[in-house]
């Protein structure tokens, strides 16, 4: 079964809640694709260094935003990845919500790397790495956050896992991934999904530039898919799921069933 993927480039305002969740729930409406992700912490902006300014904006996974992003999903039987600040009580992660037209609840990834400054306002996060099954569309999805693509160990447990997809939400500030990402694809023959904003954020006199390009690979490594550096995108890939799942390149070789866990490091 071939599904559509899409993946929003957008340049959330630091901040500014409403107006992000404004700008992510019309672009649930009018984006037609069977997944939709989009970047990291989506609904606040970036770069905070304040618990106490970033507290108020985080959004509990229970909270009325998300349900509606919830049931925006449903009406368009799309399942819907969002980055966003989580807050649980008054500890803060940098999470990424599934919500999915066929499960009742929100399903939450908790980045697992925190990079520079998230230090200072999120938790590192304790859900560890896990792939959602989803039947109606037969899709296998598993989720890493920005630079949780540093650690190969990442993209690897959600193939193992299972995974025919990737998505990373990211609000990446290097140029580097471009090189990582489809090796990611290639070694784990898997597809890669990464909604990356764009966009420049001050945060006192300090000035982040986000690098765009988002990007959709194949799970041989090439190219599917892929927007500019800059300006709001909409960019969409087919996908064909079941095709990742034998992991064989040859009648001799597969690389799940080759692997020598015994002869790595744990
Ligand atoms: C990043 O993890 N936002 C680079």
């Amino acid at each position: 079964m071939e599904l559509t993927v899409a993946l929003i480039q957008c340049n959330p305002i630091l901040g500014k809640l409403d107006v992000n969740c404004e700008m992510i729930s019309s672009a649930i409406q009018s984006t037609e694709a069977d997944i939709i992700v989009f970047p990291e912490l989506c609904t606040t902006g970036y770069l905070f260094t304040s618990k106490d300014i970033l507290l108020p904006l985080a959004l509990d996974k229970e909270s009325e935003i998300i349900k509606n992003f919830h049931d925006q999903a449903r009406e368009k039987n799309s399942i819907v990845i969002i980055g966003f600040a989580e807050r649980d009580n008054n500890v803060m992660y940098n999470s990424a919500v599934l919500l999915s037209p066929e499960k009742e609840k929100p399903i939450i990834y908790r980045k697992t790397h925190l990079f520079y400054k998230e230090f200072l306002c999120f938790e590192q996060g304790n859900t560890g790495f896990f792939v959602v099954e989803e039947k109606e569309k037969n899709v296998r999805i598993g989720i890493m956050i920005c630079y949780d693509w540093r650690f190969p160990e990442s993209a690897r447990t959600l193939a193992l896992q299972g995974a025919d997809i990737i998505v990373c939400p990211s609000n990446l500030v290097t140029d580097v991934w471009h090189i990582a990402m489809p090796c990611r694809a290639l070694e784990n023959k898997v597809y890669m999904a990464v909604a990356n904003r764009y966009g420049t954020e001050k945060n006192k006199e300090e000035e982040l530039v986000f690098k765009g390009e988002s990007a959709l690979w194949g799970y041989n490594g090439t190219i599917i898919a892929k927007a500019e550096k800059n300006g709001d995108a909409i960019i969409k890939g087919i996908i064909n799921p079941s095709k990742t799942r034998d992991k064989a390149f040859n009648s001799i070789n597969d690389i799940f069933k080759d692997r020598r866990a015994e002869m790595y490091l744990q």
